[in-house]
């Protein structure tokens, strides 16, 4: 059995880790539940898309066999006062762990819960957000030893904007620049042997400001530890990873930049 949680309002980006899971398991279960303890700011929760009708459709079209959609008290039967604590060490204090406090305990409590009543062989996750599967993958090794884990590639829309239920907040105007983020990932990636790393990061950072982006982060790391690298032996595997805003929006993104 192969699993994929997600908090709905679904594209294509998740619908490729239903038919990666159908494609490798006899089933696919997906659950649909937008968990409120991993949002670290509540307006973002509120705001947060909810398509449950066309979300059904999609997943039926896909092939899907279960869909789980929980309801709050089924998940936190006791309320979400009083939750248990994760040890993460330093993946919590870096990138999304130091810009977003307290959500990643909310995808470890949320996760725990769902890998209990699941209890797939097999776990499917996007690269799209690549700190939350090594959060996860932590989880699995301390918590749940047999199931394996899948990270699956990222889905772009045609103009390279990875693809998020957050694009739907876009304005006209604030969806047209969004790839500016995606390019200056792989403007990283062609200049990599060309410049020193923090010198293409600052160049990343000033043309996403110029652009009226607010930065949260552009950071090249190590793609198994996500510690940051600044002095590069040309060998190491790196992977940059972004945060910024469009105003109210925040988008992330991340590219392996010598995986071949
Ligand atoms: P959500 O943002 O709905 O994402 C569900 C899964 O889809 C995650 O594994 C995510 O990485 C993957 N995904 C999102 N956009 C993608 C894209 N463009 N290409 C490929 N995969 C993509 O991530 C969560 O929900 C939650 O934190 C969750 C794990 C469900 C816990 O609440």
């Amino acid at each position: 059995m192969g699993f994929v949680p997600t908090m709905g309002a679904l594209h294509e980006g998740h619908i490729s880790l239903i038919e990666r899971s159908r494609k490798d398991n006899s089933i696919t279960v997906c659950s649909l539940f937008v968990n409120p303890v991993q949002f670290n700011d509540p307006r973002d929760f509120e705001k947060y898309p909810v398509t449950i009708e066309q979300d059904i459709y999609m997943l039926e079209s896909a092939g899907c066999d279960v869909l789980f959609l929980p309801g709050l008290n089924e998940i936190y039967p006791g309320g979400t006062g009083a939750l248990e604590k994760y040890e993460l060490g330093y993946l919590e204090t870096i990138l999304e762990g130091r810009y977003r406090p307290g959500h990643f305990q909310g995808v470890c409590r949320v996760m725990r819960r769902l890998l209990a009543v699941t209890a797939p062989d097999t776990l499917y996750l996007g690269q799209k957000d690549y700190q939350q599967c090594m959060v996860i993958k932590k989880l699995i090794g301390d918590y749940f030893t047999g199931i394996k884990t899948i990270v699956c590639p990222i889905i772009r829309e045609p103009d390279g904007l990875a693809m998020s239920s957050r694009n739907r907040r876009l304005s006209a105007e604030e969806r047209k620049k969004a790839p500016a983020i995606y390019s200056a990932l792989c403007t990283i990636k062609e200049n990599l042997r060309k410049e020193k790393l923090p010198s293409l990061q600052a160049s990343a950072i000033k043309h996403l400001a110029e652009q009226g982006f607010k930065v949260d982060y552009i950071e090249i790391a190590d793609a198994a530890t996500l510690q940051p690298v600044s002095n590069w032996d040309g060998k190491q595997k790196l992977v940059v990873l972004a945060a910024a805003f469009l105003n109210e929006i925040r988008l992330i993104d991340n590219l392996l930049l010598n995986d071949n």
